[in-house]
């Protein structure tokens, strides 16, 4: 692939932008500054420069975000900044999203792709991919409330019940709750129909894929294919 349509595909602006990039010798590749934007690679594997920050080649980009609060999932929030400012603009700029939302209060895992089909995958009610809460309540949790999440509540203005696919409670005011479907203020509607109501809401898990424990809040990695098998392998 020519350098340039390789730069283009990976978000680093038009055909003209990127040819000017490499022409301004700000592109190397194995350790060498290239210059010529016609020049054909390989492209998969490819890891290339550009001002002095290493980038690998990626038909699609995975990432994972710790999303900390205050910071809404939209492209064009409204009262809060976006959490695609915590990503690289060449990310954004090759068109990823965030798969599903978390609002904005929300911290924890959450992914971001250009992969069409595995966003469906993972927000498809069908394949009930697991997403893992930890969930700090109001008041304290009781045995009542968790047998509730279990065998179904009526959430608020909907007719059928909903039920978590595994909940425990972690210590007086802290649940772990597994859901798989993704609705609107779902956690904090469920727990709501049970009687009590939700003061923290973590996201520590998507299918078998754990928010990394060295990611702190803002902070993102790519996901390799081991990690990727995690979520496509559970769902
Ligand atoms: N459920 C909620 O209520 N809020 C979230 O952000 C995610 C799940």
């Amino acid at each position: 692939m020519e350098l340039e349509r390789m730069l283009r595909s990976q978000g680093f602006g038009s055909r003209a932008e990127c040819r000017a990039l490499v022409c301004a010798g700000r592109v190397s590749i194995n350790g060498r500054v290239c210059t010529d934007a016609s020049l054909a690679f390989e492209p998969e594997g490819l890891r290339f420069v550009v001002d002095g920050v290493e980038w690998c080649y990626c038909r699609f980009a995975y990432l994972a975000l710790h999303k900390p609060a205050g910071y809404e999932c939209s492209r064009h929030p409204g009262h809060h900044p976006s959490v695609y400012s915590l990503l690289p603009w060449q990310l954004v700029a090759r068109g990823v999203q965030a798969v599903g939302r978390l609002d904005q209060d929300t911290t924890g895992l959450l992914l971001f792709t250009d992969d069409g089909p595995f966003i469906h995958h993972c927000t498809s009610p069908r394949k009930q991919v697991p997403k893992v809460y930890e969930v700090t309540t109001r008041e304290s949790v009781d045995d009542a409330q968790v047998d509730a999440l279990l065998n179904g509540v009526v959430l608020h203005g909907e007719a059928q019940s909903l039920s978590a696919a595994a909940c425990s409670r972690l210590d007086d005011r802290r649940l772990r709750l597994t859901v798989t479907l993704g609705k609107y203020h779902l956690v904090k509607r469920m727990v709501a129909a049970a009687g009590n109501s939700v003061e923290g809401l973590h996201r520590v898990a998507i299918g078998g894929l754990l928010l990394p424990a060295s990611l702190s809040p803002g902070q993102w990695v790519w996901l390799g294919s081991g990690e990727l098998r995690c979520l496509t392998d559970r769902g």
